[in-house]
């Protein structure tokens, strides 16, 4: 089973929207525990299945630029590691998969991007990460590089960039 529906609406520099803030923390991380439960009972019991997350590299740091996006795929993460860490003991794996730029809806109009990759491209990264049954997995792979640097960024820093 693969989640992979979410929202990022765009969000102007002074936006603080708490019906639209929920309205993404529903689709994103609400419909993300509604199908994991839903796939984790049914792999339970038939001790087999495999379950894959696509969260973001977003997940990573709280962004200026999309504080609540950022917000649920970090919840995302950890949600999808404590089902991994749950169903492990029953044969069933669990896979978060971290994408950087995917040319799709959610990416149109955003110009130039970083390692960008077709929507088929990643789809096929992201089987061949479930098939292999990584933990995590950025796609492409390379955006592990990107991650371990801001992750690494001290906050001082990082609240000066306007990303
Ligand atoms: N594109 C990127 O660069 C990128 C990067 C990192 C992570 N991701 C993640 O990759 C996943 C797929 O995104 P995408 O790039 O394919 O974006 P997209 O083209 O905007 O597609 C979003 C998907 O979410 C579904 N969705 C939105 N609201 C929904 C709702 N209320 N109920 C049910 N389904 C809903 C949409 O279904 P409908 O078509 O039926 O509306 C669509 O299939 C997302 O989790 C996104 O966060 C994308």
């Amino acid at each position: 089973m693969v989640y992979a529906a979410a929202v990022m609406p765009k969000v102007a520099k002074d936006e603080y929207d708490t019906e639209k803030d929920l309205e993404q923390l529903a689709v994103n991380v609400g419909g993300c525990i509604a199908w994991g439960n839903a796939a984790a009972r049914l792999f339970q019991s038939q001790r087999f299945g495999t379950l894959v997350g696509i969260s973001s590299i977003a997940g990573e740091r709280g962004r200026k630029g999309a504080p609540v996006y950022c917000t649920t795929k970090a919840a995302m993460n950890t949600y999808l590691e404590a089902l991994r860490n749950r169903l492990s003991e029953c044969g069933v794996h669990v896979c978060t998969i971290k994408p950087g730029f995917v040319d799709t809806d959610m990416t149109k109009g955003m110009g130039k991007l970083l390692w960008l990759i077709s929507a088929d491209e990643a789809a096929r990264l992201i089987l061949k990460a479930a098939r292999a049954k990584a933990n995590e997995r950025f796609v492409p792979r390379q955006w592990w590089i990107v991650a371990t640097i801001i992750k690494n960024i001290p906050s001082f820093v990082f609240k000066k960039l306007n990303v």
